[in-house]
Protein backbone atom coordinates (compact mmCIF):
# COMPACT_ATOMS: atom_id res chain seq x y z
CA UNK A 1 0.00 0.00 0.00
CA UNK A 2 1.39 3.35 -0.76
CA UNK A 3 0.67 6.95 0.28
CA UNK A 4 1.56 10.72 -0.51
CA UNK A 5 2.67 12.66 1.80
CA UNK A 6 1.70 16.32 1.38
CA UNK A 7 3.18 19.84 2.48
CA UNK A 8 1.98 23.04 1.32
CA UNK A 9 3.37 24.40 -2.15
CA UNK A 10 2.99 26.99 -4.53
CA UNK A 11 2.43 28.96 -6.63
CA UNK A 12 2.47 26.65 -10.10
CA UNK A 13 4.34 28.30 -12.56
CA UNK A 14 4.72 26.90 -16.07
CA UNK A 15 2.73 24.37 -18.27
CA UNK A 16 0.97 21.26 -17.67
CA UNK A 17 0.14 18.84 -20.76
CA UNK A 18 -3.29 16.90 -20.72
CA UNK A 19 -3.54 13.47 -21.04
CA UNK A 20 -6.16 11.50 -22.94
CA UNK A 21 -9.62 11.46 -21.28
CA UNK A 22 -10.20 8.19 -19.44
CA UNK A 23 -13.70 8.48 -19.61
CA UNK A 24 -13.52 8.85 -23.63
CA UNK A 25 -11.12 5.79 -24.18
CA UNK A 26 -12.79 3.43 -21.96
CA UNK A 27 -16.61 3.01 -24.02
CA UNK A 28 -14.09 3.04 -27.18
CA UNK A 29 -12.15 0.23 -26.07
CA UNK A 30 -15.68 -1.69 -26.03
CA UNK A 31 -16.43 -0.72 -28.80
CA UNK A 32 -13.90 -2.25 -30.39
CA UNK A 33 -15.32 -5.46 -29.86
CA UNK A 34 -18.27 -4.23 -32.72
CA UNK A 35 -15.44 -4.99 -35.38
CA UNK A 36 -13.64 -7.87 -36.25
CA UNK A 37 -10.76 -6.15 -37.63
CA UNK A 38 -7.56 -4.04 -35.35
CA UNK A 39 -7.89 -0.57 -34.46
CA UNK A 40 -4.96 1.71 -33.03
CA UNK A 41 -6.00 4.28 -29.94
CA UNK A 42 -3.50 7.26 -29.83
CA UNK A 43 -3.35 9.12 -26.44
CA UNK A 44 -4.48 6.61 -24.25
CA UNK A 45 -4.39 7.38 -20.38
CA UNK A 46 -1.77 5.50 -18.19
CA UNK A 47 -4.12 4.52 -15.78
CA UNK A 48 -5.48 1.29 -13.64
CA UNK A 49 -9.38 2.01 -15.57
CA UNK A 50 -7.66 1.62 -18.37
CA UNK A 51 -5.33 -1.71 -17.46
CA UNK A 52 -8.47 -2.99 -16.36
CA UNK A 53 -10.88 -2.52 -19.25
CA UNK A 54 -7.53 -4.33 -21.56
CA UNK A 55 -7.77 -7.10 -18.65
CA UNK A 56 -12.13 -7.42 -19.70
CA UNK A 57 -10.94 -7.45 -23.47
CA UNK A 58 -8.15 -10.10 -23.07
CA UNK A 59 -10.24 -12.35 -20.91
CA UNK A 60 -12.98 -12.30 -23.77
CA UNK A 61 -10.39 -13.38 -26.49
CA UNK A 62 -9.23 -10.03 -27.40
CA UNK A 63 -5.59 -9.24 -28.18
CA UNK A 64 -4.56 -5.92 -26.27
CA UNK A 65 -1.46 -4.28 -26.57
CA UNK A 66 0.29 -0.71 -25.36
CA UNK A 67 3.20 0.63 -26.89
CA UNK A 68 3.36 4.18 -24.88
CA UNK A 69 0.18 6.10 -25.03
CA UNK A 70 -1.15 4.09 -28.05
CA UNK A 71 -2.91 0.68 -27.76
CA UNK A 72 -3.46 -1.67 -30.43
CA UNK A 73 -7.01 -3.69 -29.71
CA UNK A 74 -7.29 -6.85 -32.19
CA UNK A 75 -10.79 -8.22 -31.69
CA UNK A 76 -9.60 -11.42 -34.10
CA UNK A 77 -12.86 -12.91 -34.03
CA UNK A 78 -13.04 -13.48 -30.17
CA UNK A 79 -15.85 -15.84 -28.93
CA UNK A 80 -15.89 -14.98 -24.84
CA UNK A 81 -19.45 -13.26 -24.12
CA UNK A 82 -18.30 -13.08 -19.96
CA UNK A 83 -17.35 -9.80 -17.88
CA UNK A 84 -16.27 -11.54 -14.93
CA UNK A 85 -17.23 -10.74 -11.29
CA UNK A 86 -13.43 -10.28 -10.13
CA UNK A 87 -12.43 -7.76 -13.33
CA UNK A 88 -16.39 -5.82 -12.96
CA UNK A 89 -16.53 -5.30 -9.47
CA UNK A 90 -12.77 -3.23 -9.27
CA UNK A 91 -14.41 -0.73 -12.08
CA UNK A 92 -18.33 0.08 -13.13
CA UNK A 93 -17.44 1.61 -16.56
CA UNK A 94 -17.12 -2.72 -17.35
CA UNK A 95 -20.80 -2.23 -18.41
CA UNK A 96 -19.86 -0.75 -21.20
CA UNK A 97 -19.36 -4.28 -22.49
CA UNK A 98 -22.77 -4.76 -22.43
CA UNK A 99 -24.47 -2.99 -25.67
CA UNK A 100 -21.16 -4.34 -28.09
CA UNK A 101 -21.45 -8.12 -26.47
CA UNK A 102 -25.03 -8.23 -27.42
CA UNK A 103 -24.94 -7.04 -30.92
CA UNK A 104 -21.88 -8.78 -32.37
CA UNK A 105 -21.93 -12.14 -30.34
CA UNK A 106 -25.66 -11.63 -29.01
CA UNK A 107 -25.16 -12.85 -25.75
CA UNK A 108 -23.64 -11.22 -22.44
CA UNK A 109 -22.70 -11.99 -19.18
CA UNK A 110 -21.48 -9.25 -17.41
CA UNK A 111 -20.83 -9.07 -13.50
CA UNK A 112 -24.15 -6.76 -12.21
CA UNK A 113 -21.78 -3.86 -10.96
CA UNK A 114 -22.57 -3.29 -7.18
CA UNK A 115 -22.82 -0.01 -5.57
CA UNK A 116 -19.72 2.12 -4.86
CA UNK A 117 -19.10 5.18 -2.24
CA UNK A 118 -20.52 7.79 -4.72
CA UNK A 119 -23.97 6.42 -4.43
CA UNK A 120 -26.19 3.76 -5.94
CA UNK A 121 -25.24 3.72 -9.67
CA UNK A 122 -28.20 1.82 -10.93
CA UNK A 123 -27.86 0.78 -14.55
CA UNK A 124 -32.08 0.44 -15.62
CA UNK A 125 -31.55 2.65 -18.42
CA UNK A 126 -29.14 0.37 -19.73
CA UNK A 127 -31.48 -2.60 -19.77
CA UNK A 128 -34.57 0.23 -21.01
CA UNK A 129 -32.47 0.96 -23.91
CA UNK A 130 -31.02 -2.43 -24.84
CA UNK A 131 -35.11 -4.27 -24.14
CA UNK A 132 -36.24 -1.58 -26.67
CA UNK A 133 -33.93 -2.89 -29.20
CA UNK A 134 -34.67 -6.34 -28.97
CA UNK A 135 -32.53 -7.83 -25.79
CA UNK A 136 -34.07 -9.47 -22.56
CA UNK A 137 -32.29 -9.24 -19.71
CA UNK A 138 -32.29 -12.01 -16.56
CA UNK A 139 -30.47 -11.86 -13.81
CA UNK A 140 -28.28 -15.17 -12.71
CA UNK A 141 -26.34 -15.62 -9.97
CA UNK A 142 -25.22 -11.55 -9.74
CA UNK A 143 -24.68 -11.74 -13.53
CA UNK A 144 -26.49 -9.62 -16.04
CA UNK A 145 -27.14 -12.17 -18.51
CA UNK A 146 -28.85 -10.82 -21.72
CA UNK A 147 -29.60 -12.12 -25.07
CA UNK A 148 -30.55 -10.78 -28.27
CA UNK A 149 -31.12 -13.13 -31.83
CA UNK A 150 -31.17 -9.78 -33.26
CA UNK A 151 -31.22 -6.28 -32.35
CA UNK A 152 -33.01 -3.69 -34.28
CA UNK A 153 -33.99 -0.34 -34.71
CA UNK A 154 -35.82 1.55 -31.92
CA UNK A 155 -37.33 4.97 -30.93
CA UNK A 156 -35.95 5.46 -26.94
CA UNK A 157 -36.40 7.74 -24.21
CA UNK A 158 -33.24 7.42 -21.86
CA UNK A 159 -33.80 9.79 -19.17
CA UNK A 160 -33.87 8.91 -15.65
CA UNK A 161 -34.33 10.48 -12.19
CA UNK A 162 -30.84 12.19 -12.54
CA UNK A 163 -30.71 13.13 -16.23
CA UNK A 164 -29.36 11.30 -19.19
CA UNK A 165 -26.44 8.68 -18.55
CA UNK A 166 -23.15 8.77 -19.98
CA UNK A 167 -22.57 5.27 -20.18
CA UNK A 168 -26.26 3.98 -21.04
CA UNK A 169 -25.80 6.60 -24.04
CA UNK A 170 -22.71 4.51 -24.95
CA UNK A 171 -24.19 1.50 -25.08
CA UNK A 172 -27.14 2.14 -27.16
CA UNK A 173 -25.47 3.92 -29.72
CA UNK A 174 -22.68 1.31 -30.21
CA UNK A 175 -24.96 -1.05 -30.42
CA UNK A 176 -27.45 0.51 -32.47
CA UNK A 177 -24.10 1.17 -34.95
CA UNK A 178 -24.66 -2.58 -36.50
CA UNK A 179 -28.31 -2.73 -35.57
CA UNK A 180 -30.96 -3.57 -38.13
CA UNK A 181 -32.51 -0.29 -38.62
CA UNK A 182 -32.95 3.51 -37.50
CA UNK A 183 -32.10 3.95 -33.34
CA UNK A 184 -33.81 7.60 -32.14
CA UNK A 185 -31.55 8.03 -28.47
CA UNK A 186 -33.95 10.82 -26.85
CA UNK A 187 -32.53 12.63 -23.96
CA UNK A 188 -28.96 11.34 -25.01
CA UNK A 189 -25.73 12.51 -22.83
CA UNK A 190 -24.55 15.31 -24.40
CA UNK A 191 -20.80 14.81 -22.95
CA UNK A 192 -17.61 15.39 -25.07
CA UNK A 193 -17.04 11.61 -24.24
CA UNK A 194 -20.16 10.58 -25.78
CA UNK A 195 -19.25 12.76 -28.64
CA UNK A 196 -15.54 11.18 -29.08
CA UNK A 197 -17.93 7.89 -29.09
CA UNK A 198 -19.45 8.80 -31.72
CA UNK A 199 -16.97 9.77 -34.10
CA UNK A 200 -14.77 6.66 -32.47
CA UNK A 201 -17.99 4.59 -34.99
CA UNK A 202 -18.20 7.22 -37.49
CA UNK A 203 -14.69 6.69 -38.16
CA UNK A 204 -15.24 2.62 -38.36
CA UNK A 205 -18.14 3.53 -40.54
CA UNK A 206 -21.05 3.80 -38.47
CA UNK A 207 -24.05 6.38 -39.59
CA UNK A 208 -24.79 8.59 -36.56
CA UNK A 209 -25.91 12.25 -36.43
CA UNK A 210 -26.74 14.54 -33.34
CA UNK A 211 -24.30 13.31 -31.30
CA UNK A 212 -23.18 16.34 -28.64
CA UNK A 213 -27.35 16.72 -28.68
CA UNK A 214 -29.95 15.35 -26.66
CA UNK A 215 -31.22 13.39 -29.46
CA UNK A 216 -28.96 10.91 -31.77
CA UNK A 217 -30.13 9.14 -34.23
CA UNK A 218 -28.27 6.22 -35.45
CA UNK A 219 -28.76 3.79 -39.19
CA UNK A 220 -27.58 0.59 -38.10
CA UNK A 221 -24.58 -1.03 -40.59
CA UNK A 222 -23.62 -4.29 -41.92
CA UNK A 223 -19.95 -4.11 -40.33
CA UNK A 224 -17.52 -1.70 -38.39
CA UNK A 225 -13.87 -1.86 -40.05
CA UNK A 226 -10.87 -1.28 -37.46
CA UNK A 227 -9.32 2.04 -37.73
CA UNK A 228 -6.57 4.91 -36.07
CA UNK A 229 -7.97 7.28 -33.92
CA UNK A 230 -6.59 10.10 -31.31
CA UNK A 231 -9.08 10.28 -27.67
CA UNK A 232 -9.54 14.10 -27.18
CA UNK A 233 -7.87 15.49 -24.13
CA UNK A 234 -9.30 14.63 -20.53
CA UNK A 235 -11.34 17.47 -19.42
CA UNK A 236 -11.73 16.56 -15.66
CA UNK A 237 -7.89 16.30 -15.35
CA UNK A 238 -7.69 19.90 -17.01
CA UNK A 239 -10.47 21.41 -14.46
CA UNK A 240 -8.22 19.63 -12.06
CA UNK A 241 -5.21 21.75 -12.91
CA UNK A 242 -7.70 25.15 -12.74
CA UNK A 243 -8.83 24.20 -9.16
CA UNK A 244 -5.39 23.49 -8.15
CA UNK A 245 -4.12 26.77 -9.41
CA UNK A 246 -7.03 28.41 -7.95
CA UNK A 247 -6.01 27.39 -4.39
CA UNK A 248 -2.16 27.43 -5.15
CA UNK A 249 -1.83 30.76 -6.79
CA UNK A 250 0.25 30.89 -9.64
CA UNK A 251 -0.09 30.99 -13.57
CA UNK A 252 -0.38 27.98 -15.26
CA UNK A 253 -0.39 27.03 -19.07
CA UNK A 254 -3.06 24.03 -19.74
CA UNK A 255 -1.95 22.50 -22.87
CA UNK A 256 -4.97 20.37 -24.18
CA UNK A 257 -7.52 22.46 -22.26
CA UNK A 258 -10.82 22.81 -24.16
CA UNK A 259 -12.35 25.81 -23.59
CA UNK A 260 -15.76 24.29 -25.01
CA UNK A 261 -15.54 21.26 -22.96
CA UNK A 262 -15.30 23.31 -19.97
CA UNK A 263 -17.53 25.81 -19.97
CA UNK A 264 -19.47 25.99 -17.20
CA UNK A 265 -16.18 25.54 -14.60
CA UNK A 266 -14.53 28.34 -16.64
CA UNK A 267 -17.30 30.51 -15.54
CA UNK A 268 -17.02 29.15 -12.28
CA UNK A 269 -13.95 30.35 -11.52
CA UNK A 270 -13.82 33.68 -12.84
CA UNK A 271 -17.00 34.34 -10.30
CA UNK A 272 -14.39 33.38 -8.14
CA UNK A 273 -11.78 36.01 -9.08
CA UNK A 274 -9.55 33.61 -11.38
CA UNK A 275 -8.39 34.69 -14.51
CA UNK A 276 -8.65 32.72 -17.47
CA UNK A 277 -7.35 33.27 -20.84
CA UNK A 278 -8.49 30.84 -23.70
CA UNK A 279 -6.02 30.24 -25.96
CA UNK A 280 -5.99 27.98 -29.13
CA UNK A 281 -5.77 24.31 -27.76
CA UNK A 282 -4.58 25.68 -23.93
CA UNK A 283 -6.06 27.86 -21.63
CA UNK A 284 -3.96 29.52 -19.80
CA UNK A 285 -5.04 30.45 -15.61
CA UNK A 286 -3.97 33.06 -13.40
CA UNK A 287 -4.87 33.96 -9.68
CA UNK A 288 -5.30 37.27 -9.55
CA UNK A 289 -5.91 38.16 -5.86
CA UNK A 290 -5.45 37.07 -2.53
CA UNK A 291 -8.32 35.76 -1.78
CA UNK A 292 -10.99 33.73 -3.72
CA UNK A 293 -14.64 34.50 -3.29
CA UNK A 294 -17.22 32.20 -2.54
CA UNK A 295 -19.94 31.27 -5.09
CA UNK A 296 -22.63 28.99 -5.50
CA UNK A 297 -22.17 25.78 -7.94
CA UNK A 298 -24.66 23.09 -8.95
CA UNK A 299 -23.63 20.13 -10.92
CA UNK A 300 -25.36 19.00 -13.91
CA UNK A 301 -25.00 16.78 -16.94
CA UNK A 302 -22.86 18.21 -19.95
CA UNK A 303 -23.17 21.61 -20.67
CA UNK A 304 -23.26 22.30 -16.68
CA UNK A 305 -20.79 21.54 -14.34
CA UNK A 306 -19.36 18.58 -14.08
CA UNK A 307 -19.88 16.13 -10.73
CA UNK A 308 -16.54 14.41 -11.74
CA UNK A 309 -15.40 18.60 -10.28
CA UNK A 310 -17.51 18.39 -7.43
CA UNK A 311 -14.73 17.89 -4.79
CA UNK A 312 -11.95 19.91 -6.21
CA UNK A 313 -14.43 22.70 -6.72
CA UNK A 314 -15.55 21.97 -2.46
CA UNK A 315 -11.55 21.99 -1.33
CA UNK A 316 -11.18 25.23 -3.41
CA UNK A 317 -14.73 26.93 -1.96
CA UNK A 318 -13.40 25.70 1.97
CA UNK A 319 -10.76 28.16 1.32
CA UNK A 320 -12.70 31.08 -0.31
CA UNK A 321 -14.23 34.22 1.10
CA UNK A 322 -17.83 33.75 2.44
CA UNK A 323 -20.12 31.04 2.17
CA UNK A 324 -21.07 28.67 -0.31
CA UNK A 325 -23.72 26.18 -1.15
CA UNK A 326 -22.35 23.25 -3.37
CA UNK A 327 -25.21 21.27 -4.92
CA UNK A 328 -24.92 17.57 -6.27
CA UNK A 329 -27.47 16.85 -8.60
CA UNK A 330 -25.69 13.70 -10.61
CA UNK A 331 -24.68 11.39 -7.92
CA UNK A 332 -26.84 13.04 -4.86
CA UNK A 333 -24.22 10.68 -2.48
CA UNK A 334 -21.67 11.59 -4.09
CA UNK A 335 -19.73 13.81 -0.43
CA UNK A 336 -17.62 11.52 0.80
CA UNK A 337 -14.98 13.91 1.10
CA UNK A 338 -16.80 16.37 3.37
CA UNK A 339 -15.70 14.55 6.90
CA UNK A 340 -11.97 14.28 5.64
CA UNK A 341 -11.89 17.81 4.37
CA UNK A 342 -13.51 19.04 7.97
CA UNK A 343 -10.13 16.68 9.19
CA UNK A 344 -7.78 19.18 7.63
CA UNK A 345 -10.10 22.16 9.21
CA UNK A 346 -12.69 22.61 6.26
CA UNK A 347 -16.26 24.11 7.77
CA UNK A 348 -18.54 21.64 5.61
CA UNK A 349 -22.04 20.56 6.44
CA UNK A 350 -24.55 18.34 4.61
CA UNK A 351 -28.24 19.09 3.55
CA UNK A 352 -29.64 17.12 1.74
CA UNK A 353 -27.58 16.97 -2.11
CA UNK A 354 -26.16 20.31 -0.76
CA UNK A 355 -23.07 20.71 0.90
CA UNK A 356 -22.97 24.45 2.65
CA UNK A 357 -19.37 25.49 2.82
CA UNK A 358 -18.07 28.23 4.68
CA UNK A 359 -14.41 29.26 4.04
CA UNK A 360 -11.62 29.07 6.58
CA UNK A 361 -8.40 31.21 6.43
CA UNK A 362 -6.23 27.82 6.76
CA UNK A 363 -6.15 24.18 6.55
CA UNK A 364 -4.63 22.34 8.99
CA UNK A 365 -2.15 19.25 7.53
CA UNK A 366 -3.65 15.61 8.81
CA UNK A 367 -3.85 12.37 7.86
CA UNK A 368 -6.58 11.17 5.47
CA UNK A 369 -7.96 8.52 3.11
CA UNK A 370 -9.28 8.92 0.07
CA UNK A 371 -12.77 7.71 -0.80
CA UNK A 372 -12.96 7.59 -4.58
CA UNK A 373 -11.20 8.97 -7.34
CA UNK A 374 -12.45 12.75 -7.19
CA UNK A 375 -11.99 13.07 -3.93
CA UNK A 376 -8.52 11.67 -4.17
CA UNK A 377 -7.85 14.99 -6.14
CA UNK A 378 -9.37 17.34 -3.68
CA UNK A 379 -7.27 16.30 -0.75
CA UNK A 380 -4.40 16.40 -2.72
CA UNK A 381 -5.23 20.17 -3.67
CA UNK A 382 -6.55 20.88 0.32
CA UNK A 383 -2.92 19.11 1.88
CA UNK A 384 -0.86 21.70 -0.86
CA UNK A 385 -2.21 24.62 1.10
CA UNK A 386 -2.62 23.14 4.16
CA UNK A 387 0.45 24.15 7.34
CA UNK A 388 2.08 21.00 7.98
CA UNK A 389 1.97 17.26 6.41
CA UNK A 390 -0.82 15.79 5.03
CA UNK A 391 -0.62 11.79 4.63
CA UNK A 392 -2.93 10.25 2.21
CA UNK A 393 -3.53 7.04 1.69
CA UNK A 394 -6.25 5.64 -0.64
CA UNK A 395 -3.14 6.66 -3.41
CA UNK A 396 -5.04 3.18 -5.83
CA UNK A 397 -8.02 5.98 -6.60
CA UNK A 398 -6.16 8.65 -7.77
CA UNK A 399 -4.45 6.23 -10.11
CA UNK A 400 -7.72 4.99 -11.62
CA UNK A 401 -8.19 7.74 -13.44
CA UNK A 402 -5.08 10.27 -13.21
CA UNK A 403 -2.15 9.68 -15.04
CA UNK A 404 1.36 10.85 -13.51
CA UNK A 405 -0.50 13.94 -11.25
CA UNK A 406 1.82 13.73 -8.43
CA UNK A 407 4.67 14.35 -10.74
CA UNK A 408 3.06 17.08 -12.76
CA UNK A 409 3.19 18.84 -9.05
CA UNK A 410 6.14 18.00 -8.57
CA UNK A 411 7.70 19.36 -11.89
CA UNK A 412 5.91 22.65 -10.92
CA UNK A 413 7.74 22.67 -8.02
CA UNK A 414 5.18 21.07 -5.03
CA UNK A 415 5.79 19.11 -2.58
CA UNK A 416 4.27 15.84 -2.58
CA UNK A 417 5.94 12.76 -2.28
CA UNK A 418 4.84 8.66 -3.20
CA UNK A 419 5.92 6.28 -0.62
CA UNK A 420 4.90 2.67 0.42
CA UNK A 421 2.96 3.05 3.96
CA UNK A 422 5.77 1.13 5.26
CA UNK A 423 8.45 3.88 4.64
CA UNK A 424 6.11 6.67 5.25
CA UNK A 425 4.49 5.66 8.77
CA UNK A 426 6.16 5.23 12.23
CA UNK A 427 6.86 9.20 12.98
CA UNK A 428 6.63 12.52 11.96
CA UNK A 429 10.28 12.61 12.40
CA UNK A 430 10.52 9.84 10.49
CA UNK A 431 8.38 10.25 7.75
CA UNK A 432 10.42 14.08 7.85
CA UNK A 433 13.40 11.73 7.08
CA UNK A 434 11.63 9.96 4.22
CA UNK A 435 10.55 12.60 2.54
CA UNK A 436 14.03 13.60 2.12
CA UNK A 437 15.09 10.29 1.15
CA UNK A 438 12.83 10.22 -1.76
CA UNK A 439 12.98 13.89 -2.55
N1 LIG B 1 -28.49 6.46 -13.69
C1 LIG B 1 -29.71 5.83 -13.54
N2 LIG B 1 -29.92 4.70 -14.28
C2 LIG B 1 -28.99 4.21 -15.14
C3 LIG B 1 -27.77 4.86 -15.28
C4 LIG B 1 -27.54 6.01 -14.54
O1 LIG B 1 -30.57 6.26 -12.78
O2 LIG B 1 -29.25 3.17 -15.76
C5 LIG B 1 -28.24 7.67 -12.90
C6 LIG B 1 -26.98 7.60 -12.05
O3 LIG B 1 -27.23 6.93 -10.83
C7 LIG B 1 -26.64 9.06 -11.88
C8 LIG B 1 -27.03 9.65 -13.23
O4 LIG B 1 -27.97 8.72 -13.80
O5 LIG B 1 -27.44 9.61 -10.88
C9 LIG B 1 -25.90 9.84 -14.20
O6 LIG B 1 -25.11 8.65 -14.29
P1 LIG B 1 -24.39 8.20 -15.62
O7 LIG B 1 -25.02 6.94 -16.11
O8 LIG B 1 -24.30 9.34 -16.57
O9 LIG B 1 -22.93 7.82 -15.08
P2 LIG B 1 -21.98 6.76 -15.75
O10 LIG B 1 -22.20 6.77 -17.20
O11 LIG B 1 -22.06 5.47 -15.02
C10 LIG B 1 -20.00 8.40 -16.26
C11 LIG B 1 -18.59 8.58 -15.82
C12 LIG B 1 -18.55 9.08 -14.39
C13 LIG B 1 -19.30 10.41 -14.33
C14 LIG B 1 -20.72 10.21 -14.85
C15 LIG B 1 -21.53 11.49 -14.92
C16 LIG B 1 -17.40 6.92 -17.12
C17 LIG B 1 -16.60 5.70 -17.13
N3 LIG B 1 -17.88 7.31 -15.93
O12 LIG B 1 -20.56 7.41 -15.40
O13 LIG B 1 -17.18 9.30 -14.07
O14 LIG B 1 -19.33 10.89 -13.02
O15 LIG B 1 -20.69 9.64 -16.17
O16 LIG B 1 -20.89 12.40 -15.73
O17 LIG B 1 -17.59 7.55 -18.14
C18 LIG B 1 -15.31 9.47 -12.69
O18 LIG B 1 -14.62 9.56 -13.72
O19 LIG B 1 -14.84 9.69 -11.54
C19 LIG B 1 -16.70 9.07 -12.81
C20 LIG B 1 -17.41 8.60 -11.81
Amino acid sequence: MEKLLIRKSGPLQGTVIIHGAKNAVLPIMAACLLSDEPSIIENVPQVTDVMLMSDILRHLGVTVDFSGDRLTVRPNRYAGTVAPYELVSRMRASICVLGPLLARQGKAQVSMPGGCVIGLRPIDLHFKGLQAMGATFAIEHGYIVGTANELHGAKIHLAGAFGSSVLATANVMSAAAIADGVTVIEHAACEPEVVDLANFLIAMGARIEGHGSPVIRIEGVERLHGVRYRIIPDRVEAGTWMMATAMLGGDLTIEGGQADHLGAVIDKLCETTVAIDKLNGSLRVRRSCDSIRAVDVTTLPFPGFPTDLQAPMMALMARARGVSVLTEKVYPERFMHIAELNRMGASITREGTSAIIKGVARFSGAPVTAPDLRASAALILAGLTAENLTEMVGVEHLDRGYQDFEKGLVRLGADIRRVTAEEGMVDRDRVTFNVERYA
